[in-house]
């Protein structure tokens, strides 16, 4: 049979039952950090256009709506410094996951083809690369692959999960040159991008300074072999609606949407309706955004306290902390360290989830409601 081999893939979290165990017998109960799934409500305008769009008796259109897509345009030109985005050249998708899972598939990449993703990394660029039969390349460097041949799609993640990392203009200008000499697809996965937090990636008004894949700046204006990928789940509390879109090359989106429409992979026309609205109301993203704020600032000083440091982490919702060199947990395994959060009763995502790069690491996420944060501040500063 030729099915890819998953299985001797363990989904990360299924092998972290003896920490959940020590964090289950913490008397206070477990604070879960572990996982970036939102814990606010939907906002109203969201769930309205969602319900007002209920009567769905016909098949939605893979393409999504003209009026999705016009939003999608007008939020890329509004909120990310991108203008002038052809609407046709955008496409809905069912959450970003499954894309980022099935686009080398999607892609006809094989056997011989290199998938280049970020050394410590969100797992699903791997896996995707190996369902298709072609080799995942873990690398920050463009060097390790310019002017390769076999390589034929590089995911870029900025704002990074789990390290909260941001590519600047002048470093995805270098991806995109090296991509194109080489005729590789760049994808540009941007689902953190509403979420910036250091200084240098926001601008005056507010807005996310944090630059798209597609910003004229890294492209030199056209969107040939590029596409960004952003999804709602984040922004808007809609990660059970599977609310997300990808958009830049017209032909790259064409071909997508050809293979996607045999495939019947169609985001249902409620959720359409529910993005429109969502990608038309900037005001409760800035709302959510001050809640992670406030959450964030709570658990960045509860680990200062207890002896870590914070790297990357200048955007997203994730903290990336390690032991300060010098303190009793300088040293320790990622596991070692979800053990001690755990004997707390606190859950964090071990680095090496991530990859070999993310030993040292813990990865403590800001989705949680404010009393389990205020909790886990108490738990972590406790000595
Ligand atoms: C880097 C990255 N890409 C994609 C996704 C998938 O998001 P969704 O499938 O909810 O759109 C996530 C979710 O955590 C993520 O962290």
């Amino acid at each position: 049979m030729g099915f890819a081999d998953l299985s001797g893939l363990p989904y990360p979290w299924d092998t972290l039952e003896d920490v959940r165990a020590t964090a289950r017998a913490h008397p206070g109960g477990v604070v879960d950090l572990s996982i970036g799934t939102p814990v606010d409500p939907t906002p109203q305008v969201v769930r309205d256009a969602l319900a007002a769009a209920s009567d769905a008796h016909g098949y939605p259109l893979t393409h999504g709506t003209p009026a999705l897509r016009e939003a999608v345009t007008g939020w890329f030109a509004r909120r990310r410094g991108v203008p002038g985005l052809d609407p046709d050249a955008v496409l809905p998708t069912v959450g970003s996951k499954e894309l980022v899972g099935l686009l080398p598939s999607l892609l006809r990449l094989g056997p011989g083809d290199v998938v280049v993703h970020p050394a410590v990394a969100y797992p699903t660029y791997d896996v995707g690369a190996r369902l298709a039969g072609a080799t995942p390349l873990a690398t920050d460097d463009v060097d390790a692959w310019a002017g390769r041949r076999d390589v034929r799609l590089v995911w870029v993640n900025s704002p990074g999960n789990p390290t909260g990392e941001v590519a600047d203009v002048a470093h995805l200008r270098r991806v995109v040159e090296a991509a194109r000499e080489i005729g590789a697809v760049v994808v540009g996965d941007e689902c953190y991008a509403e979420l910036p937090w250091a200084d240098a990636w926001v601008g005056d008004d507010g807005v996310s300074r944090v630059p798209s894949l597609l910003d004229p700046r890294v492209t030199g204006g056209g969107t040939e072999g590029l596409l960004a990928a952003y999804s709602l789940s984040k922004q808007s509390n809609v990660a059970g609606y599977r609310a997300a879109f990808v958009a830049g090359d017209p032909t790259l989106v064409s071909g997508l949407l050809a293979t996607r429409k045999h495939l019947g992979m169609i985001v249902p026309a409620p959720v359409q309706a529910a993005m429109t609205a969502a990608l038309g109301d900037d005001a409760h993203v800035a709302a959510q955004r001050e809640v992670y704020r406030g959450r964030r600032a709570a658990l960045l000083g509860a680990l200062g306290t207890a002896g870590f440091v914070v790297d990357g982490s200048e955007a997203g919702l994730y903290l990336w902390a390690r032991p300060a060199d010098g303190t009793p947990l300088a040293g320790a395994t990622s596991r070692d360290l979800a053990a001690w959060f755990a004997r707390r009763g606190i859950l964090v995502g071990p680095g090496e989830f991530y990859g070999d790069a993310g030993r040292s690491h813990v990865r403590v996420a800001l989705t949680a409601p404010d009393g389990s944060v205020a909790e886990a501040v108490a738990r972590i500063t406790t000595l």
